[in-house]
């Protein structure tokens, strides 16, 4: 295993058993192969609110995740301030069905807390110090909102918002999907987002729900059931394809600009992988060290 990769990088914990009901979603797909072709018109990839216009987007790995705690406001003002093109954020549900940026399954790692993340109202979260974890200048960091996210990046810094797994609920009036959408919506920011998850249901669910509103996988092996990555797109009709860089292949960088689904590829902090995966073509890299992402995108673009 490369050492870039950190312990940022850990796989979300999705159960078995969904895992495979989620499987059964592609298996009358067609196998992955370079010939196989998209299927669906893409939704267009969200406006960029900054954009230096070289065509790469550097993103900001739950803001900027190596300066400050990630998913926390100061994070998200550090991006900005960092020329960062995008920032994506993890999002899940709090026990009273608030969406808030939070990345683990238990607060304990990332706050002053105890428990599972689910099992707290909102009052109970924003009662959490989610900054002393990284550094005691952050003491008493509350964990944001998406609401406030959205607030304060409205017409600012377009987002990927990344739903995760413990957000979803089997019945749809209580799951993490429609508030989302409506809060993307009652803040007009429709097309200055990109929705992702790990989970197959979730992004389903988008697509029936908001599919105008673009949405990329965020390629997991066991659902995807060993199918390439134009074969998922096409199976979730899904506007985009997410991975991380211990997966990712020249040989689907090949199939995917064939089809012309955009690509994004998490978490690099390495210039020599950032470099690398620049000039294989990739639209856009997720890294906790956006400045550093923008440097490296500046040495190996051309200047526009
Ligand atoms: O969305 C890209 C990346 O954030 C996915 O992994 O575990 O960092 O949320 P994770
Ligand atoms: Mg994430």
């Amino acid at each position: 295993m490369n050492t870039i990769l950190s312990a940022a990088q850990s796989r979300p914990s999705i159960s078995i058993a969904f895992l495979l009901s989620s499987a059964l979603l592609l298996t009358s797909c067609q196998s992955g192969s370079s010939s196989v072709e998209l299927t669906h018109e893409l939704a267009p990839f969200p406006s960029l609110m900054i954009d230096n216009g070289d065509g790469f987007v550097v993103i900001a790995h739950r803001g900027a995740s190596g300066y400050a705690p990630e998913n926390t406001m100061p994070a998200m003002e550090l991006a900005y301030e960092m020329n960062a093109e995008m920032i994506e954020v993890d999002v899940m549900l709090s026990s009273d069905g608030v969406p808030v940026l939070f990345h683990d399954a238990k607060v304990d790692e990332l706050t002053d807390g105890s428990g599972n993340l689910k099992d707290f109202t909102l009052q109970e979260l924003q009662a959490l110090d989610a900054g002393s974890w990284f550094d005691e200048a952050y003491a008493g960091t509350p964990i944001p909102t998406l609401e406030e996210l959205l607030i304060w990046a409205q017409g600012k810094m377009t987002l990927n918002i990344e739903i995760k797994t413990e957000a979803y609920r089997e019945a749809l009036s209580e799951s993490v999907e429609p508030r989302v959408i409506a809060l993307v919506e009652q803040y007009d920011m429709a097309d200055q987002v990109l929705f992702s998850s790990f989970d197959y249901r979730i992004l389903a669910r988008l697509n029936e729900l908001a599919p105008s509103i673009p949405a990329a996988v965020l390629y997991e092996p066991v659902q995807s059931v060993r199918k390439g990555p134009v074969t998922v797109v096409n199976s979730l009709q899904a506007d985009g394809f997410n991975c991380s860089v211990r997966e990712y292949s020249e040989q689907w960088q090949q199939e995917l600009t064939q089809s012309s689904i955009p690509v994004l590829i998490y978490t690099v902090n390495e210039r020599e992988q950032m470099a690398e995966l620049i000039q294989r073509g990739v639209q856009g890299i997720f890294s906790d060290y956006p400045d550093v992402l923008a440097e490296v995108a500046a040495e190996e673009l051309p200047t526009p």
